[in-house]
């Protein structure tokens, strides 16, 4: 076999092991979720089987026809059956089709649980209507209009949905939680249509959930609504009906979406707790600078600190003109390097005048401190519950990409190894272990946080940082990460990258902005005043700034007569 051929058969295999490799992971992701899909599904098909099967087969039949018990339970079996096909066959369908994100095993359980919960809570209260005997004949006036089915709060689901998923998933829940909620109370299109609207507009109202009122606010909208409905209801449907009953039915609607936005407002921040979901309100918590990582962080390292408040306003503008969730992103950037807490004077931000502390290192163990700041920030942020989604981007914020600096000098370090040793084999530098660990950014916040923050990086290394200067390190540094297929698993498209880099330009030209330089004479006139001498030493942050920026040897040179004349040199 020739040289050549020998070659394309170890790519061909190596192309077959890595579509077996991916097939095998696809496969295994597919089983889990569908796993979980049918234990969920089962045992919630069982539920609403045992709930809705006197709706389907009528009470009556159930109590006096004395089925038997095998009859009995090929019925319960054919209830199982369908609501199985009821319930996965929308989520199949929507994961495949409607759904932005997909749903986790642990999305499943909650979404199940929630519907368990809302129906039994419907059972409860049409089994009260139908066994209550005090009630008075007022409250029970229609088969199709029951007083306590528009009390019950069905748009707090669907509110309570649309806060920890997208709205494509509030309203593929909604329509089949209000489905099998019609087939429980025995009812008909009208009422199934009265609990579907709620439910959009409470999704309507509620979204995007950023203020503890706004649940109280979505409900008292949503209750109007219900009233407006109700109204025209009963004028199409009951024009018999003394108009003296509107009110009555009006008021119960009303107090139906009040229970709602209330409901709601108290079992979010339970679902948060319990199910680990991170909110708008949480992240606006987290992003108030008060908490205790933000504070170490200020303290330990007080350059990084900066760097991620630089990096968060980056991410902030730049989310908001791409559509992605310009909150997280920021939260995210604010958190993204508390790993280097624990060895803060070995990130160049921290040095300040001390030594460099990688000087006596190898570059294999430089490497791996710098490393270590991911593991350690995700580490804190479990630690101290950041949630989820902050998390991954801590994980991801560096991808896979590579020390160059480091690596660089490991490459050159084991050339001068063997140019000294001529003769000895030294094993080679594995760029791997000069490459962070991944995952590569998975989401567009995620992306972001990693082109800010090699870009904020880049910018300070910048010499004398002009506007042209910065945008073409700011390309470069994008030009980088999307040549080094960093971005390649996030949905950042090319137009999205075009209008990052612009925001990213405006932001650190600003900061790092020219100011214009002070004349000298003016400012040894300004510092030998005799004011300006009662205050000490007289200068403020801008001429500190004016008289630091400027690196020309002019100015170098500036600087120093006018320190002679102060005296201080
Ligand atoms: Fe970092
Ligand atoms: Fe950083």
């Amino acid at each position: 076999m020739t040289k050549s051929s020998k070659e394309s058969a170890s790519v061909i295999s190596a192309k077959v092991d890595d579509s077996r490799q991916k097939i095998i992971l696809s496969s295994a992701s597919f089983l889990s979720f569908h796993r979980t899909l049918i234990i969920v599904g089962g045992v919630l098909s069982a539920i609403l089987s045992l709930i809705c099967l006197p709706s389907v087969v009528g009470h009556g039949r159930l109590l006096h026809e004395g089925f038997s018990s095998l009859r009995l339970l090929t019925m319960f079996l054919a209830g199982c059956v369908f609501c199985f096909v009821g319930l996965s066959v929308p989520f199949y369908v929507g994961q495949k089709h409607v759904l932005k994100k997909s749903l986790t095993d642990k999305d499943l359980v909650f979404l199940g649980s929630l519907i368990a919960i809302a129906s039994l809570l419907t059972y409860t209260m049409s089994w009260l209507q139908v066994h209550l005997t005090n009630v008075p004949d007022i409250l029970r006036l229609q088969q199709d209009l029951r007083i306590f089915v528009l009390i019950l709060p069905v748009a707090a689901a669907a509110m309570i949905v649309v806060t920890f998923f997208d709205v494509n998933t509030a309203l593929l829940f909604s329509i089949i939680l209000c489905t099998f909620l019609t087939v429980i109370l025995e009812s008909n299109l009208w009422i199934f249509l009265y609990f579907l609207l709620s439910s959009f507009l409470g999704i309507h109202w509620l979204y995007p959930y950023h203020d503890r009122f706004k649940p109280i606010r979505a409900g008292i909208f949503v209750g109007l609504f219900q009233g407006f409905l109700v109204g025209l209801f009963l004028v199409l449907r009951q024009p018999s009906m003394g108009w003296e009953l509107y009110p009555l039915y009006t008021l119960a609607a009303i107090m139906g979406g009040i229970l709602s936005g209330v409901l709601a407002s108290g079992l979010i921040p339970l679902v948060e707790y319990l199910f680990d979901y991170t909110t708008d309100t949480r992240l606006m918590e987290l992003a108030t600078m008060d908490h205790p990582l933000l504070r170490e962080l200020m303290l330990q390292a007080p350059g990084t600190y900066h760097h991620s408040i630089i990096v968060g306003n980056m991410v902030e503008i730049a989310a908001k003109s791409i559509g992605a969730n310009a909150l997280l992103a920021k939260v995210a950037a604010y958190y993204h390097d508390i790993g280097k807490i624990k060895k803060p004077l070995y990130f160049i931000e921290n040095q300040f005048d001390c030594e460099n502390r990688h000087a006596k290192l190898a570059p294999s163990m430089s490497s791996l401190i710098l490393i270590s700041h991911v593991k350690d920030g995700v580490e804190l942020a479990r630690k101290y519950k950041l949630g989820q989604p902050i998390v991954d981007i801590i994980q991801q914020h560096h991808g896979t990409s590579l020390i160059a600096y480091f690596y660089q000098k490991a490459l050159e370090c084991r050339e001068r190894v063997r140019q000294s040793k001529k003769g000895t084999e030294l094993p080679p530098v594995n760029e791997e272990d000069f490459r962070y660990p991944g995952p590569k950014p998975q989401t567009k916040e995620a992306g972001l946080v990693m082109l800010a923050d090699m870009a904020e990086a880049a910018c300070r290394s910048i010499p004398n940082p002009t506007p042209a200067r910065i945008q073409g390190m700011v390309n470069r540094v994008i030009n980088q990460a999307f040549a080094d297929g960093q971005l390649d698993e996030c949905e950042l498209t090319l137009k999205d990258l075009h209008k990052i880099a612009k925001h990213f330009n405006q932001i650190l030209s600003t900061i790092h902005h020219k100011r214009i330089e002070y004349p000298s004479t003016a400012t040894a006139k300004f510092e030998s005043h005799p004011k300006c001498k009662e205050t000490g030493n007289g200068r403020d942050t801008d001429q500190k700034s004016a008289a630091q920026s400027g690196k020309s040897e002019a100015n170098k040179a500036n600087s120093g007569t006018d320190l002679k004349r102060l005296g201080l040199q």
